[in-house]
């Protein structure tokens, strides 16, 4: 037949808060071939709570799977050239499930969930000095509602079937990477039961210098360590594809999304980053083989780990909890928009917010702030002031967000960022690129090909050892087009729009206490 001989494919497994995708690379070119992605329904069952269904979301890797497989075909590609699969995710939500019957116990809590705030600020009332940073040296992360322990103990708290299955040895605890893993590779019947050192290090477990659970931080949170997944490198041989179209495939590649992003920016190198605007918004900055710590509010997280025998790489990161989700908010609970270039529109229409101030804190404020009492608000409002206005507020309220967070990172390292690399769904929007560039002042560049998280997981997959149709050689690398924004307004401006920003935060900040 005339199929197409392309040489070795890899896929990525791409599980975002809001949508489900499917990709397949070229391993010698990196060129996207196909995908196909699917929404994921949120339910807030109650105020400042958020969940998934982790029923949905397997389906949705599954039809994902199963449609690009079918456009490959149809494309005349054979599938069978298909040597390895990635999986990237949203990082923190956490799950627990049966491991005898293969059922979830609860809903997933998304990371974004408020629940447990009470619990953490009762917890850190309880340290010395009522420090939120008490368990900074060993997880680089400030005590938060942000991360999976305080979830994972609500469940074992609050939901007695998850109580039971503790108590009888059937609980199995993941992030949505070890509930896909272990779903994929088998389930019930034998499925791998596993994270990486990325996702593990987001739940508040993991102890970031030796690289593994931690029993005192599982004792703190009082976790039962044998319900824990077990923590293996970002790029190796985890187990085969038990079924679909896929079936044998090896899944070789497993990172946090924004992990998996600073990867496929190929920020490989000390000093090097990214920002990528999802539904939140997150800066990676890759800080090399050794930990650095933050005074000013980012997290130490695990950058990437390349291979069983390869070095960690840490990364500082600035995390912002809402950036397309407030487009989202827009659209579903003002319904002042049907689309998200509908928001461009009406933004790019008036050019300015006139004054209008929108501080999206609807889960609180993450970095550099740390403050789970934050409450949203829009402020600066006259007669004047139209949707149009509070569109382009939202937009600059994520630029702004952005500025915070390479600030501190700005001032934690003493070097300044000469430009910013970015990727994500919202970079579509030429405006808000235009916005961030000259809110930030420098450069912003943007890789022509956007799927950068899904690239970083396909990467890792045929890199490792046992599948190595992919070369991390720095000289094999294929160099990434972009497109680069200028600052356009003068840094007075700039400024001036930047201190009525903190101006509104202050006023966002103690709200719900
Ligand atoms: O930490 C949460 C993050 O991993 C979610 O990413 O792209 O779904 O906003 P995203």
């Amino acid at each position: 037949s005339n199929r197409i001989m392309l040489g070795p494919l890899v896929a990525a497994i791409d599980q975002g808060t809001s949508s489900t995708r499917f990709l397949v690379f070229n391993a010698k070119t990196a060129e996207l071939l196909s995908h196909h992605q699917v929404e994921i329904k949120q339910s807030f069952p109650k105020e400042g709570w958020v969940e998934e269904d982790p029923k949905e979301i397997l389906q949705s890797v599954y039809e994902c799977m199963d449609r690009t497989c079918e456009k490959l075909t149809q494309l005349n590609i054979d599938i069978s050239n298909i040597k390895a699969i990635g999986v990237t995710n949203q990082r923190e939500t956490t799950l627990v499930w049966d491991k005898e019957t293969g059922e979830p116990l609860y809903n997933a809590i998304v990371w974004l969930d408020l629940r447990t705030q009470s619990t953490v600020e009762r917890l850190i009332n309880k340290t010395p000095g009522r420090n939120k940073n008490h368990l900074k040296h060993k997880t680089g992360l400030p005590i938060s509602t942000y991360f999976s322990a305080v979830k994972l103990r609500w469940l074992m708290d609050n939901v007695e079937k998850v109580h039971e299955a503790v108590l009888s040895h059937r609980a199995m605890f993941g992030t949505v990477d070890s509930w896909l893993i272990w779903c994929l590779t088998g389930g019930k019947k034998g499925g791998v039961h596993c994270t990486d050192v990325t996702n593990a290090s987001r739940t508040m477990l993991f102890n970031i210098h030796t690289m593994d659970w931690d029993p005192e931080l599982c004792k703190y949170f009082d976790i039962p360590m044998e319900i824990l997944p077990k923590v293996r490198s970002s790029s190796e041989i985890y187990g085969l594809m038990k079924s679909g179209p896929l079936t044998g495939v090896p899944i070789s590649g497993c990172l946090g999304d924004q992990s998996a992003a600073l990867v496929g920016q190929m920020c490989f190198k000390d000093g090097q980053a990214k920002n990528t605007y999802g539904t939140g918004c997150f800066l990676l900055k890759n800080v090399g083989t050794k930990p650095v710590m933050s005074d000013h509010g980012l997290l130490t997280t695990i950058a990437y780990k390349l291979g069983r025998d390869k070095p960690a790489c840490y990364a500082l990161e600035g995390s912002v909890a809402i950036a397309g989700a407030v487009v989202r908010w827009l659209m579903d609970n003002l319904g002042i928009i049907q689309t998200s270039t509908e928001l461009e529109k009406l933004a790019a229409d008036v050019g300015t917010s006139y004054g209008c101030y929108f501080v999206p804190a609807f889960s609180g404020l993450y970095a550099p702030y740390w403050e789970p009492s934050a409450r949203g608000i829009i402020c600066g409002l006259t007669q004047f002031t139209n949707r149009s206005h509070l569109a382009f507020a939202a937009l600059e309220a994520v630029c702004f967000q952005t500025r915070e967070i390479l600030d501190a990172m700005n001032q934690d390292s003493g070097i300044h960022l000469s430009q910013l690399q970015v990727d994500g769904g919202m970079t579509s929007n030429r405006l808000l690129m235009q916005l961030q560039a000259d809110i930030l002042c420098i450069p912003v560049v943007k890789p022509s090909m956007p799927e950068t998280t899904a690239l970083g997981a396909a990467m890792a997959a045929g890199a490792a050892e046992g599948v190595s149709v992919w070369s991390l050689n720095p000289e094999d690398l294929t160099e990434v087009t972009s497109e680069r924004f200028e600052p356009q307004i003068n840094p007075e401006e700039s400024e001036l729009r930047y201190a009525r920003w903190k101006k509104a935060v202050q006023r966002a900040m103690n709200w719900e206490t």
